[in-house]
């Protein structure tokens, strides 16, 4: 059976892939930034997994208001870098995992929670910048990311949007999907987004770093109290693209001291990181192996 071995949570800033792509990485200010992923490259090197589920969100790329699904799945082969205004990112092209994402789906969709399934979708920063910090710079042309992944988009960007409760139930479904999958993968689950900042009106530039840093303490040791934060202390602690950070919670329930009827050993933190600023964002960032 395939199983959940470990979860990452991290911020997805597009400044961040910019200074990237744009060699910036050993400036000052964005070495501080890196310097908390040096740990993380080697880590995810040391432990590759099958297939990552990456949970993220989209920015009004591949969705616009004219279809807004609060959780989807990508079942496809591949999914091309999106254009987000300055041209696709010069990074891979993203492989799928459609045999494992159609089995999730399936799962899931029974268990009650209604997936939208998607078989193309371009994908942006939510998903290419967390990729790029764990994994290193690459050559679109040469390399290739080191393993399959499958597109989880939620939408955080236009209300109404998710409760965490819900993506705490909707990460144990993926647990679930994903030990019934009937191969021996090990699967990695990455929860993507926050932590605290604002891009628009008069609270622009916000930061909470006490609120964030609780986040982190909470994440770790009582994420289903956690998980009862109502969206508007999101908004009202961490800003408005603060309320990204229930997807963390999907991440966080799909871990294995979850799970009814388990002995409920808590994940080991294997690594944490915490820094301001990244363009305008409290840039976090936790590795939890399961127990
Ligand atoms: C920034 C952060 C985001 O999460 C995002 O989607 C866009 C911009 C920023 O900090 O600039
Ligand atoms: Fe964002």
């Amino acid at each position: 059976m395939a199983r959940i071995t470990a979860s990452v949570y991290t911020s997805h800033v597009p400044a961040i892939g910019a200074a990237l792509d744009l060699g910036k990485t050993t400036e000052p200010y964005w070495q501080k930034v890196f310097s908390g992923y040096e740990f993380s490259k080697r880590w995810l090197t040391e432990n590759k997994p099958d297939v990552v589920f990456l949970v993220y969100n989209d920015h009004a790329t591949a969705f616009s208001l004219e279809i807004i699904p609060t959780f989807a799945i990508g079942t496809a082969a591949e999914y091309a870098i999106a254009d987000e205004g300055w041209g696709p990112r010069p990074v891979p092209k993203v492989v799928g995992h459609p045999a494992l994402a159609s089995h999730i789906a399936q799962s899931v969709i029974q268990d009650d929670f209604d997936l939208t399934i998607v078989n193309k979708m371009d994908v942006d920063h939510g998903l290419t910048v967390p990729l790029s910090l764990m994994c290193g710079a690459l050559d679109p042309h040469e390399d290739a990311w080191p393993c399959p992944v499958i597109p989880f988009a939620v939408n955080v960007v236009q209300y109404p949007v998710p409760s965490g409760r819900r993506c705490f139930q909707l990460g144990q479904a993926i647990r679930r999907a994903v030990e019934s999958y009937d191969e021996p993968l090990r699967v990695q689950i990455w929860g993507t987004g926050g932590m605290s900042h604002q891009l628009q009106g008069p609270r622009a530039g916000l930061i909470n770093a006490e609120w964030d840093n609780r986040f982190l303490d909470r994440l770790v040791a009582e994420p289903a109290k956690l998980a009862e934060v109502p969206h508007i202390e999101y908004v009202r602690e961490a800003g408005s693209e603060g309320i990204e950070l229930v997807m963390w919670l999907i991440a966080r329930g799909a871990m294995s001291d979850i799970a009814a009827g388990r002995a409920g050993k808590a994940p080991k933190v294997v690594h944490r990181f915490y820094h301001v600023p990244a363009s305008n964002t409290a840039v976090g960032h936790l590795i939890l192996e399961n127990a």
